[in-house]
């Protein structure tokens, strides 16, 4: 598939926070100057307490030889422990009213103590924090928007405890989307990534003769994964795949397949979790949500219920994972930048023990415009884990450049698609440490399910080094045995050796066999290897429940470690080119190809079934 070039814009990459001319972000245009008397709410989102103690109160739950394994906390617990401090509060509150004059009594507080609220006009806002405030007009939707693309400073004593400022530079997610195969409806809202386009197929018959290596049923999976299960604690147990603005499933594909490859799943569908009014019943695009679907359903069975988050896009420039993640911890309702428009679901959609994500909103940029936002958004995945929660997400199908129109950064800042050579770029929430992100492998060419898979080679997997989030203790061996051994030998600026390293693990991502739009395809893309991976830690947690033990959670640190080196199938064939380079090659042990391997259900139970 030949990529578009498409040239686009990105705000300059600087180093300094004041007053460097910035481009205005992409896909939004200047409209004017904003009129000095209008007045706006400007919130100030304020530094959180203890979060540079998050990674190690994670360990102290996730690391398989901590003597708290499993203690997960609770949502209160997590709200406590990171609400800012006082100092936090008063510092900034101080700053607003004896330095900048403002009346105290035009100051709130939100409920969590973590964001300080006030209308001021925009001649206020220029001069509180010496910006010029502008107009913004979205490309896409039309939707107009104020901010101050160009920077805003706070006085030094103040900066420290704030985490950033709303409305200012961050324009929110503009490049929106999903990781998926290509959908029969394309929507002109969400760009799709996947170089594995969808086929149709003919005649299921034929296919049923063919190998795991042309078409990809679920028996496939079973045999490849060792993974054949009956719940036995369905009940209690809990897992989701959460879909955006209008990717929606139809009935009527789930029956196609389950009348083929799972029977008794005929008639049954996910259980509705809307967040922000998202409505499955509307016309859309089927692509993503039908493998999704299909794929849980059919791996895990009708003992186990699948939750649907589905979640409504207001507009297509708004990251919805804040909507999902507001929905799921109320205390970050008023952090989101999402807010200014209007969340009202928050904190009042239950959790479940498994999320499954095969989206992708941002680029991994270490920007001034996204980088805070950003680190906000996985500090927010990172208290959620500590919950008990599983969040597992998609790679990518761009290889070490961004998404699906292949963009790769420029020494001048420029994010240019097409794989220009350039630096790689990861995508989020993929990146954050606190997600465990899933590559994508084949069957090779005429080899069998007993055979270990290889990267695909259809479109390249999603794999590499965050430019925003540092390399966590729990992979430091595992990635340092590939830099030390395997990495090509790129310029320094290529990528970036210090950051987290992913993806983490890999399963199947084509050819697979997926009802949808009244017919059978071939689909895939990193986007199935998620749900697939997702499957097989929900029958985990099914053990570990039935034997009278707490959900996984956060899994990565056990993953990484000794105690489940056995668990995973090596895949060591295979690269994920891009950038105008061949990216990394697969090799022995973890890879920022196809990470640790793909799943052995049945180790992978135990070695988890053996922890406290
Ligand atoms: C700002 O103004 C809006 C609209 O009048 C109002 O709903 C909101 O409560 C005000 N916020 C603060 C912090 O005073
Ligand atoms: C499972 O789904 C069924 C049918 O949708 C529903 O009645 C039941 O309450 C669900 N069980 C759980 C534990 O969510
Ligand atoms: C950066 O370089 C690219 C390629 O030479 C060019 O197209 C782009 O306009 C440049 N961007 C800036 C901001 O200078
Ligand atoms: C990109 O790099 C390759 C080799 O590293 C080189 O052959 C090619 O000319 C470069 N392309 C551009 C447009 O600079
Ligand atoms: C590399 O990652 C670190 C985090 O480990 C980050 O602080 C740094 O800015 C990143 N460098 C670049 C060039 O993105």
């Amino acid at each position: 598939m030949a990529p578009t070039l498409l040239l686009v814009a990105l705000v300059a990459v600087v180093g300094s926070v004041a007053a460097v001319p910035r481009s205005v972000p992409a896909e939004w245009s200047l409209h004017r100057r904003a009129d000095p008397d209008a007045l706006i709410p400007l919130k100030f989102s304020l530094a959180q307490s203890n979060l540079e103690k998050l990674e190690t109160f994670l360990l102290d739950i996730a690391d398989p030889r901590s003597p708290n394994y499993g203690q997960h906390w609770s949502p209160a617990q997590v709200k406590e422990t990171f609400r800012p401090s006082t100092e936090t509060v008063d510092t900034v509150h101080a700053w607003l009213t004896h330095d900048a004059g403002i009346h105290a009594h035009k100051i709130r507080l939100s409920s969590n103590g973590d964001i300080l609220q006030l209308n001021v006009t925009i001649a206020e806002a220029e001069s509180l924090l010496r910006a010029e405030y502008y107009v913004y007009s979205n490309d896409e939707d039309g939707s107009m928007r104020v901010g101050c693309h160009g920077g805003y400073t706070l006085p030094e004593h103040v900066s420290k405890h704030v985490d950033f400022v709303w409305p200012t530079v961050y324009f929110g997610g503009p490049r929106s989307i999903s990781s998926r195969s290509e959908s029969i409806s394309p929507s002109s809202t969400f760009g799709r990534e996947s170089g594995a386009s969808t086929i149709p197929i003919g005649n299921l018959a034929d296919l049923a003769l063919s190998g795991c290596d042309t078409a990809v049923t679920l028996d496939c999976l079973r045999d490849l994964y060792n993974f054949d299960f009956t719940p036995v604690s369905g009940r209690v147990n809990s897992i989701a795949v959460a879909e955006f603005g209008d990717n929606v499933y139809r009935a009527s594909d789930l029956n196609l397949f389950f009348n083929s490859y799972r029977p008794d799943q005929v008639n049954n569908t996910p259980t509705l979790i809307s967040v922000e009014g998202g409505n499955p019943n509307v016309a859309g695009d089927v692509g993503e949500p039908s493998l999704d679907i299909e794929l849980v359903m059919g791996l895990l069975g009708p003992k186990q219920n699948l939750s649907l988050y589905q979640v409504a896009q207001p507009l297509a420039s708004l990251d919805p994972t804040d909507e999902l993640l507001a929905a799921l911890d109320g205390s970050y309702c008023s952090v989101s930048p999402v807010n200014s428009e209007g969340i009202t679901d928050c904190g009042d959609k239950p959790r479940t023990n498994v999320i499954s994500i095969s989206y992708h909103f941002n680029p991994d940029l270490n920007e001034p415009s996204i980088a805070p936002v950003v680190q906000r958004q996985c500090t927010e995945i990172g208290k959620l884990v500590l919950t008990g929660i599983t969040i597992i997400a998609s790679s990518g199908d761009g290889g070490v450049a961004y998404q699906q129109s292949h963009e790769c950064l420029l020494a001048n800042g420029t994010l240019v698609a097409g794989n220009p050579n350039g630096s790689f770029v990861g995508q989020l929430p993929a990146s954050c440490p606190f997600i465990t992100a899933v590559g994508a492998t084949s069957v090779a060419p005429g080899a069998s399910t007993e055979q270990v898979e290889e990267s695909t080679t259809d479109f390249p997997s999603g794999g590499g080094f965050s430019n925003n989030f540092a390399r966590p203790a729990w992979q430091d061996a595992a990635v340092r045995n590939y830099l030390d051994h395997f990495v090509p030998n790129y310029a320094a600026s290529v990528f970036n050796r210090s950051g987290r390293a992913y993806p983490d693990v890999s399963a199947n991502g084509w050819p697979l066999v997926i009802a949808q739009g009244g017919g059978f395809v071939l689909s895939g893309g990193t986007s199935a290897s998620a749900p697939i991976f997702a499957s097989v830690i929900a029958a985990v947690n099914d053990a570990r429940i039935a034997a009278g033990k707490r959900t996984v959670g956060f899994i990565n640190p056990a993953l990484y470690s000794d105690l489940f080196a056995h668990a995973f199938n090596d895949v060591v064939v295979g690269s994920n080119p891009g950038c105008g380079t061949q990216g990394f090659p697969a090799a022995p042990g973890w890879d920022p190809v196809s990470g640790l391997g793909t799943p052995n259900f049945v180790k992978l139970r135990d070695a988890f079934l053996a922890l406290p």
